[in-house]
């Protein structure tokens, strides 16, 4: 019998996407960014898919995940069939946005990726010895100073996340101030408030670009100034971009790999009197973290350049692998006995912590001796005790960056010393002379996404300005020209000082 009512007819509209199989159980990994076990997560995929697990990256962006040791050092050592390029990402075509600095080495192949690559390498080389291992150990040494009265510090916020980028801005050239202000804006960026993350990352594109601009026009012995006078011809665009990854590839990694290593030293007494005994070398330690606690967990991305099959897995061209560096140190394909078993461990070089092949992190004796002084100059010092238990310390909610919240720790306090600090003189305030534009950038294909909308800001800034100092109409027969005053403008640098002071 019928009830008067007719079957709805299929309304007409855009045919749904065919999924693909595979993708239809990808899991969603962003969906498990606040689960306090990770480890567990990425042995629930091992046990689920093998080597290699198809994920949703975020919602509706599918990609691959690669679990295995062997997976993932062999992507990494294979440039040809995958590549850094986001260009190369099939979402990309969709106007998706990669994590990547665009143009920067870390986001280039091939011979673009050698001449982006080779000024940094050698920028670093030249800097480093004595003098830098007396910048680190100093600025060290003035951020204990801030908390050394108070008996008790937290030592994620105050020592491990300002000191990495303060000795950045040391080997850029520029004083105490602006090493606060960076290390300030990478904090705000790298926090949970997305709003602040914007402006802070908004405004280290202008610490950057400003940098340049400095070193371009007043160059001296320091890095930015290296990577502008590099036979490379790395544009001002260029070395900002170079700058701008170098902060976003250093930073937090070199950060939790120094508060990874004072958890343990805080937490596992066997570990702490190996390392104090000198039973255990630094570097060995250090070598011991990363690959029991490594600060990057996974890292997006790599492209196929054709169809390829990986661990079992058929992979289209274009599609996002993500380097999964804990999961492939937790392979049981490379592990004997006990995970955390200390002594097993000890002189094991086989962590994926500095990647591998052209990519591999040209950083890695910079941050080992920010490492290393970091954790002797503290503990050489304080003496500290954790605050707490070790169940009471929180990861932070992140699946690429596997660091603490917080390392609430106690010492004994040092007197206040005698005699009050004289408050720093203040610095005469920069005025740079307006130019009429800034020189405009050769052959750089790619530019930051920001950085884009910056340029344009900043040009039309420029042309204000450039306006005001250039006579309107041109004076006609007068003898002599008489050149137009400079006119002075702010420097950019000090604006951010007063906006984040
Ligand atoms: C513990 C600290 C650090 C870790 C664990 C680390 C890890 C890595 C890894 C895994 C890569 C390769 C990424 C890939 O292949 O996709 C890399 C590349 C890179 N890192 Fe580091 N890094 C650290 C510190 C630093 C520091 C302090 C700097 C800068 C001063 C730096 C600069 C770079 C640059 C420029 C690249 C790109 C190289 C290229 O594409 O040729 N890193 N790093």
């Amino acid at each position: 019998m019928s009830h008067g009512l007719s079957r709805p007819r299929p309304t007409p509209g855009p045919t749904p996407p065919v999924r693909c199989p595979v993708h239809a159980q990808a899991v969603p990994l962003y969906k498990s960014v606040h689960r306090p076990d990770h480890a567990l997560l990425w042995e629930e995929l091992r046990a689920r898919f093998g080597t290699v697990a198809p994920v949703e990256i975020r919602p509706g962006v599918p990609g691959w995940l690669l679990l295995g040791y062997h997976e993932n050092l062999n992507v990494l050592r294979n440039p040809a069939s995958f590549a850094t390029d986001p260009a190369r990402w099939r979402e990309s075509r969709e106007e998706r946005q990669a994590d990547r600095v665009h143009g920067a080495a870390l986001a280039v192949d091939g011979e673009r990726h050698r001449r982006m690559r080779a000024p940094i390498v050698e920028g670093l080389r030249a800097l480093s010895g004595r003098r830098l291992t007396g910048a680190i150990k100093q600025t060290a040494t003035s951020l204990i100073d801030r908390f050394a009265t108070r008996g008790q510090a937290d030592l994620i916020a105050d020592y491990a996340v300002p000191l990495p980028a303060m000795v950045l801005n040391f080997l850029f050239g520029l004083d105490t101030r602006y090493g606060d202000l960076l290390a300030r804006l990478c904090a705000a960026r790298n926090g949970g408030d997305p709003d602040t993350a914007a402006r802070a990352a908004a405004d280290i594109h202008r610490y950057v670009t400003a940098l340049v601009e400095r070193r371009r026009a007043e160059p001296g012995d320091d890095f930015v100034s290296r990577l502008l006078a590099h036979p490379a011809g790395l544009t001002d665009d260029e070395v900002a971009a170079e700058l701008t990854m170098l902060l976003r590839a250093g930073v937090q990694p070199t950060a939790h790999l120094v508060g990874n290593a004072l958890r343990l030293l805080l937490t596992r007494s066997e570990v702490a009197t190996a390392y104090r005994g000198a039973a255990l070398p630094s570097v060995d330690f250090l070598d011991y973290v990363m690959w029991a606690d490594p600060p990057l967990q996974t890292l997006a991305a790599r492209y196929p350049t054709r169809d390829v099959r990986i661990g079992g897995a058929d992979i289209k061209e274009g599609e996002a692998l993500v380097l999964g560096f804990a999961p492939a140190h937790a392979d049981p394909a490379t592990r004997r006995g006990d995970r955390d078993a200390f002594d097993a461990l000890v002189g094991n070089r086989a962590h994926l912590m500095w990647g591998a092949g052209p990519h591999g992190c040209p950083a890695q004796a910079l941050a080992c001796e920010i490492a290393i002084t970091a954790i002797d100059t503290l503990i050489d010092r304080l003496d500290p005790v954790l605050d707490g238990t070790p169940d009471d310390l929180r990861w932070r909610a992140s699946l690429s960056v596997h660091g603490l919240v917080s390392l609430p720790v106690t010492f004994r306090p040092e007197p206040a010393p005698a005699v009050p600090e004289q408050p720093a003189p203040r610095a005469r305030r920069r005025l740079l002379p307006v130019r009429a534009g800034r020189p405009r950038a050769q052959g750089a294909r790619y530019s930051a996404p920001g950085a884009a909308i910056e340029d344009t800001a900043s040009r039309a800034a420029s042309a204000r300005h450039a306006r005001v100092g250039t006579p309107t109409s041109r004076a006609t027969g007068a003898r002599y020209h008489v050149p137009a005053a400079e006119e002075a403008r702010p420097d950019p640098l000090e604006g951010l000082l007063t906006r984040w002071g």
